[in-house]
């Protein structure tokens, strides 16, 4: 008997063109009415399905999350293990108590509508409200002999969301060291990878990489209107097609991430190359015009001495600009 989830991907993989409830159900060898049936269910599970007298049924994309719409649009070789919530405290807090539980035996993302307590870097909340963002969680298993870099897999994660906002939007994205994505110098997204380690060996058996995208979210508390934005007002773009491509880019970084490739990607993207920033790294604050960021994904910022430091963590909290004005 056809499962609802592979009537949906052949819907999928023929639309926009309709396909009869005959076709289907001589395709998957059951009546025309069972294929009503599950159109209907599938209907009532919020995938739009329209139906046509004389043409048969068309799937058409709507702003619903769902692990079979990702995985119809993620190469046939990428098969993570996906997770789709309506709501969740945090996607990182889901999978880390995933993790405690069984150790993970493949890449597993999970991908929820709203966050009740999304957070970030420092202890920061992350405003997660529903339907207009994207907010997901990577859990990757690390093997024990496997390399594993903190500072170039947050780089090469942000360099996988960039790629993936700047081929689906019309807009001009941007990198503001460590990993902040900034459209129209607004921060529209926000990375934060946590790794967790063997209880007994002491070594990193899991790496998560969470994301969140404020896609088309505009109502932002007070306290983040002026530094917040959206990559863009409206879309007919998916959450869902979103998602597909951005695991697809990520997955395929992370083949080679330690190698350090996509760091020539990554210093093009970047706003803060010649410009004068202050940061914060632990409890120093340094000010200093960025020459550049090395192959580790540090920052190399020339100090008003003239001396230059080589800067591995910590965040830039000011960027003065020679040309526009940022608000970050
Ligand atoms: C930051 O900018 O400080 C990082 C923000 C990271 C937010 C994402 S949303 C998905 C995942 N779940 C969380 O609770 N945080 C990350």
């Amino acid at each position: 008997m056809a499962t609802q989830s592979e009537i949906l991907q052949q819907l999928i993989k023929v639309a926009p063109e309709y396909r009869s409830g005959d076709a289907l159900a001589q395709q998957f060898g059951i009546s025309r009415t069972a294929i009503w049936k599950t159109i209907q269910g599938l209907q009532a599970a919020g995938y739009t399905i329209e139906s046509r007298h004389g043409r048969g049924y068309r799937y058409v994309a709507n702003n619903r999350l769902s692990a079979s719409v990702i995985q119809s649009c993620l190469p046939a070789e990428m098969t993570p293990q996906l997770i789709v919530l309506p709501t969740v405290d945090s996607t990182n807090a889901y999978l880390k108590r995933w993790t405690s539980q069984a150790p993970l035996r493949q890449p597993t993302v999970v991908v929820a509508d709203t966050q009740t307590a999304g957070y970030g870097r420092s202890g920061r909340d992350f405003y997660s409200p529903e339907s207009t963002g994207i907010y997901l969680s990577i859990g990757l298993p690390v093997q024990p002999q496997q390399p594993f870099d903190p500072g170039l897999l947050t780089t090469s994660t942000a360099v996988a969301v960039t790629k993936t906002l700047a081929a689906l939007f019309a807009v001009q994205v941007e990198l503001k060291w460590v990993n902040d994505v900034l459209v129209n110098q607004h921060k529209v997204v926000g990375i934060l990878s946590e790794a967790m380690a063997d209880l007994e060996s002491g070594q990193v058996s899991t790496v998560i990489v969470g994301i969140g995208i404020n896609l088309t979210t505009t109502d932002f508390p007070k306290k983040l209107a002026a530094k917040a934005g959206a990559v863009v007002s409206q879309t007919t773009v998916t959450r869902n097609q979103v998602i597909s491509r951005l695991l697809t880019e990520f997955l395929t970084g992370y083949r080679t991430y330690t190698t350090g490739d996509f760091m020539t990607d990554y210093r093009r993207l970047s706003m803060v190359i010649n410009q004068q920033v202050e940061l914060k790294s632990g409890t120093k604050s340094l000010t200093g015009i960025v020459k550049d960021i090395d192959s580790t994904g540090a920052l190399v910022v020339q100090l008003p001495s003239g001396r230059v430091q080589r800067v591995s963590s910590g965040e830039i909290t000011k960027v003065n600009l020679l040309t526009g004005d940022y608000h970050g």
